[in-house]
């Protein structure tokens, strides 16, 4: 061990002392778990010269990675220090963390006497690699009242894969993947084409591979998101989702260690109540997930339409109405993609229409963007990884910002009629002047056929066009005031949409930091039955996060301010 990471294991061991358990419950937590048990510290650590107030050497090399790659996914991805939402690396309430200027990494006045605070990074964590890691971290929380986390990716847009003082599992070493041309699940009869991952496993390594094997994975629309985590349990959505369903639609079995310590199968035939439960109730709630097993399908031609155009003064009620008046048409023809910001515009794919047939029915906007010194092309690309090596890579969310965001589901019903049409245009201008051009996912299943009762997402999904959303996103040094101006301002936009569609919901991941309804927006009448299933699977309360189901309140998380 050298000087530095010994120095740093005596601060982590002091950091450590507001937990309940002593050096020696550590040693013999680390003893258990094969020595998996890492001290962690802030990704940009090396870049500071003191640390939770106390002089450390700086690590120039190390530094200048993290300088170079700070807004990178993938370099983030290998930090159990790093999250992709900056934000829930440091403690927001009390303003104390270890970033650096998002605009300039390099900036010396984020770091210069600067102290790197260790905010909501875990002073330890677990690097996962076999079932007896997580039973042994589900038995020393019990045992010593230190409370855990669970992190994958730490894409989480509201922190929920960190906690202060908590032990973290980090489950991004879980790196298997098989291929199955006839799945059964456990117990079950009758086969599937299938990928099983390790939980660790994200969306571009699971595109390539299903690809290598001649099929499409239905995922999302970035690189690294993990598709056992917070995705598959939160009712991720794919731009594929119109016609082939939500991530949760196309489970077939989940392994899964529960607080009780026990691994368990959970799939259409055994452990049903938890398999509905996984299906939509959240991550970091019903235990550990190891590895997930999902329905492919053939790999396909896709056709995909990228349309731009230069919004004027003039031209954006047009813009809106033509979206509007043929999202559900759209829709029901299997397209799905993001209304884009910049360049305004949309990318939209469809994996069931002909050539000809996807060049008719986005005639009317083609049309629009010609007229309006823009471009429309529509294309076939031979398959699914193509479209995401050539669109998704350099379109994709950014990374490395303090950002939240907040989202509703809006039906299919206000796209009917010519009130609701009008609303929603009216919405969508307002949001343009006050905002800047709207960014709209559009992935709800709703071409797909849905066996009603079998997940456990709000129903509000299944009849939605658009999952409405807006973000916004701060300075590496704003104060604690303008931080919470800032959430303060997404959670009023979010109230604006509830206005537009109260009796709705919204994507889990997705929403409102703030949501003052969670029970309800995020899970509608399935609520009572997922908080019984946790408490059956979970009683002594091992596992809570933010809004989750279950939750013990906001004094538990004192990192979030209150607003
Ligand atoms: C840039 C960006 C792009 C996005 N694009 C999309 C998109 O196209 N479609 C979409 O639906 N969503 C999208 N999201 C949202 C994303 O799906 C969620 O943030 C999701 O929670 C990420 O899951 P994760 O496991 O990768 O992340 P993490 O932050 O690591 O974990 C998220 C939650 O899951 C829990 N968890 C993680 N691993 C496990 C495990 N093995 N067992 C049990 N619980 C676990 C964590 O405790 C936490 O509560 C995007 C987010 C970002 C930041
Ligand atoms: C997990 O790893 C530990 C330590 O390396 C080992 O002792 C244990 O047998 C492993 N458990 C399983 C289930 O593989
Ligand atoms: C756990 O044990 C391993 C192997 O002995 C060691 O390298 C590591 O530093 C220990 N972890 C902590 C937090 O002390
Ligand atoms: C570092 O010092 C500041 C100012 O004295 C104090 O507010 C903060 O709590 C200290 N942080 C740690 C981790 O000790
Ligand atoms: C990170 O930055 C360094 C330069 O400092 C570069 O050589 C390296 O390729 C980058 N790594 C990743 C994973 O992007
Ligand atoms: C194309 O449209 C025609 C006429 O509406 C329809 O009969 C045909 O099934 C469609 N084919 C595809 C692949 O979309
Ligand atoms: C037309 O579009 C191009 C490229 O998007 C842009 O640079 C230019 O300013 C636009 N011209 C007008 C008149 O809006
Ligand atoms: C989409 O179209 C715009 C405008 O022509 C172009 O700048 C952009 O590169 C295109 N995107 C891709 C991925 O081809
Ligand atoms: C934040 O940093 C920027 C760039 O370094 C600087 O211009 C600004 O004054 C700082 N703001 C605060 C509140 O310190």
């Amino acid at each position: 061990m050298n000087i530095l990471a010994l120095g740093l294991l005596l601060v982590s061991l002091l950091t450590a002392a507001s937990s309940t358990a002593s050096p020696t419950q550590w040693r013999a937590l680390n003893a258990t778990v094969g020595g998996r048990l890492r001290s962690s510290t802030p990704f940009a650590l090396p870049c500071f010269a003191l640390y939770n107030n106390q002089s450390v050497p700086m690590d120039l090399q190390a530094c200048s990675a993290i300088q170079e790659n700070y807004t990178s996914p993938n370099f983030r991805l290998e930090h159990f220090g790093a999250n992709m939402n900056v934000e829930y690396e440091t403690c927001m309430s009390t303003h104390s963390g270890c970033l650096l200027d998002t605009t300039d990494p390099r900036s010396p006045l984020a770091t210069e006497g600067v102290s790197c605070d260790q905010g909501e990074i875990p002073p330890y964590y677990i690097d996962i690699e076999n079932v007896s890691d997580i039973q042994a971290a589900f038995a020393f929380s019990q045992r010593t009242k230190v409370p855990l986390s669970i992190k994958n990716t730490g894409h989480d847009y509201m922190g929920r894969s960190r906690r202060r003082d908590s032990l973290g599992l980090w489950t991004h070493h879980l790196q298997t993947m098989s291929y199955h041309t006839n799945f059964v699940p456990a117990l079950c009869a009758g086969s599937h084409r299938a990928i099983t991952v390790g939980a660790g496993v994200t969306f571009e390594q699971v595109y390539e591979f299903a690809d290598d094997n001649d099929a499409m994975f239905v995922g999302g629309y970035a690189q690294t998101i993990g598709v056992s985590g917070g995705w598959m349990m939160g009712g991720g959505h794919s731009v594929l989702s119109p016609s082939l369903g939500l991530g949760v639609d196309r489970i077939l079995e989940i392994k899964i260690v529960t607080p009780d310590g026990r691994l368990r199968t959970a799939n259409a035939c055994q452990n049903t109540d938890l398999f509905w439960a996984l299906r939509g109730g959240g991550g970091g709630t019903f235990g550990v997930v190891i590895e997930s097993t999902h329905l492919v399908e053939q790999r396909i031609p896709i056709q995909v339409i990228n349309m731009t155009f230069t919004p004027t003064a003039t031209n954006l009620r047009e813009y809106f109405e033509i979206l509007v008046s043929n999202s559900v048409n759209w829709g029901e023809l299997g397209w799905g993609g993001h209304v884009n910001k910049q360049p305004a515009g949309i990318i939209y794919v469809n994996p069931r229409l002909s050539l000809q047939n996807a060049t008719a029915s986005m005639a009317q906007l083609a049309a629009f963007a010609l007229a309006n010194n823009g471009t429309a092309v529509i294309e076939t690309l031979p398959s699914w990884l193509v479209f995401f090596q050539r669109f998704i890579v350099q379109v994709q969310a950014p990374v490395g910002n303090s950002m939240v965001i907040g989202s509703r589901l809006i039906p299919k019903a206000h796209f009917q009629t010519p009130a609701g049409r009008a609303a929603l245009v009216a919405h969508l201008l307002a949001q343009a002047a006050a905002r800047g051009m709207p960014y709209i996912p559009v992935g709800t299943p709703i071409a797909f056929k849905y066996t009603p009762g079998t997940t456990s997402v709000t129903p509000a999904w299944r009849d939605a066009v658009w999952h409405l959303s807006s973000g916004a996103v701060w300075p590496y040094n704003s104060s604690v005031a303008d931080i919470r101006a800032v959430l303060e301002s997404v959670h009023d936009y979010v109230g604006d949409l509830r206005a537009l569609a109260p009796d709705s919901g919204a994507y889990m991941n997705e929403g409102d930091v703030y949501e003052s309804d969670h029970e309800f927006t995020y899970w509608g009448p399935n609520y009572p039955r997922l908080l019984a299933v946790k408490n059956k699977y979970d009683p002594l309360g091992l596992l809570d996060c933010w809004k989750c189901v279950g939750w013990k309140g906001p004094a538990q998380f004192p990192c979030y301010p209150s607003l």
